[in-house]
């Protein structure tokens, strides 16, 4: 007898996605790094590392430490830079049939606007994910993400400079985070991707330092996900565009816990250092699950909580 294949296809702000399951920005590179370890045209999507308009050389080092199931990390958005990006990285992504999300940040409310302009010519790109939990040098290191009017004023920005869906990733360092979240569904974000790492401290006892040289870096990975998975299940409720989850997911189950409190995809971030190959297990583990609980259709899945 032939068993029919669940279908695992998502749609997010009008992308298609074959399946719900695509890296986090900045554990993936632009991609083509894990090439060797699977075939890329396997994901929902593929998400690059946070662009910027110059090129970035990040923090100093020592700028990542492992803590108790999870990392402490200060990469300071490293990355190519826009031009760079457009001339060295994109031409790839056409050997795969797959979207390309671009994860991009500024340092300015016009630097924001400016990357979103760039990125609106580049047909290989189908979405973009706007980083906002990053410092706003110019307003004297307010966050972006953390305050709801500076939020909707970079979001609306953004959107007024770009042809292509808009995707806003918040961060969990909030008091209450579905106020940001309905800030940015307001000035025009078409889906929300939630969460980024969490602030935290390590210290080595011997020397009594910090043990990343940036003192303070954002923790991701496993220790993570509960803080995710509730944050989601409140994004979901508070707004109406689709919820992207993302925090500590390291296989099916995990991802699971997300798509069931409502999020229409998810992003597996730190577990790619840990495996390369663990976005297509993840992929199958989905796979399996729908077909022994006899699910057609991962949406019918998706936001199916018991409360
Ligand atoms: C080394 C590292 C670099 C990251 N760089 C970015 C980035 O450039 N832009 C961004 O939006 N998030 C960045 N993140 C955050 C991740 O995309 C993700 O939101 C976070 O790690 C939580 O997911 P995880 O627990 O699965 O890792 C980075 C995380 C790590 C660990």
């Amino acid at each position: 007898m032939n068993v029919v294949r669940p279908s695992l296809a998502v749609e997010i702000a009008g992308i298609r996605m074959k399946n719900p399951v695509m890296p986090a920005s900045g554990t993936f590179g632009y991609g083509e790094e894990y090439a060797p370890y699977f075939d890329l045209g396997r994901l929902g999507a593929i998400v690059t590392k946070g662009l910027s308009l110059n090129p970035k050389a990040g923090n100093p080092t020592p700028r990542i430490a492992e803590t108790t199931s999870g990392m402490l990390n200060a990469i300071g958005l490293q990355n190519v830079g826009i031009e760079a990006f457009l001339a060295d990285k994109v031409a790839y992504y056409q050997n795969f049939d797959v979207p390309v999300i671009a994860n991009f940040f500024g340092n300015t409310l016009e630097e924001y606007g400016e990357v979103a302009r760039r990125l609106s010519d580049i047909p290989e790109i189908s979405a973009v994910e706007l980083n906002i939990s990053c410092p706003n040098v110019k307003q004297g290191g307010i966050v972006f993400g953390t305050d709801p009017r500076a939020a909707a004023q970079v979001v609306a920005l953004v959107r007024k400079s770009l042809n292509k869906p808009l995707i806003v990733k918040l961060t969990p360092n909030v008091t209450d985070i579905t106020v940001i979240a309905r800030a940015a569904e307001e000035a025009g974000a078409d889906a929300i991707s939630c969460i980024n790492t969490l602030t935290g401290m390590a210290i080595d006892v011997r020397t009594r330092r910090p043990k990343i040289a940036n003192r303070t870096g954002g923790l991701s990975g496993p220790a993570i996900r509960p803080v995710a998975v509730r944050m989601v299940h409140q994004v979901v409720q508070a707004v109406k565009i689709p919820v992207i989850g993302i925090g500590g997911i390291t296989c099916a189950r995990d991802a699971l816990e997300f798509l069931i409190v409502g999020a229409r995809a998810v992003q597996v971030g730190t577990a790619n250092f840990i495996d390369p190959g663990v976005m297509p297990d993840i992929i199958d583990g989905l796979e399996a699950f729908c077909l022994e609980e006899g699910i057609a259709d991962i949406n019918d899945l998706i936001g199916s909580l018991q409360l």
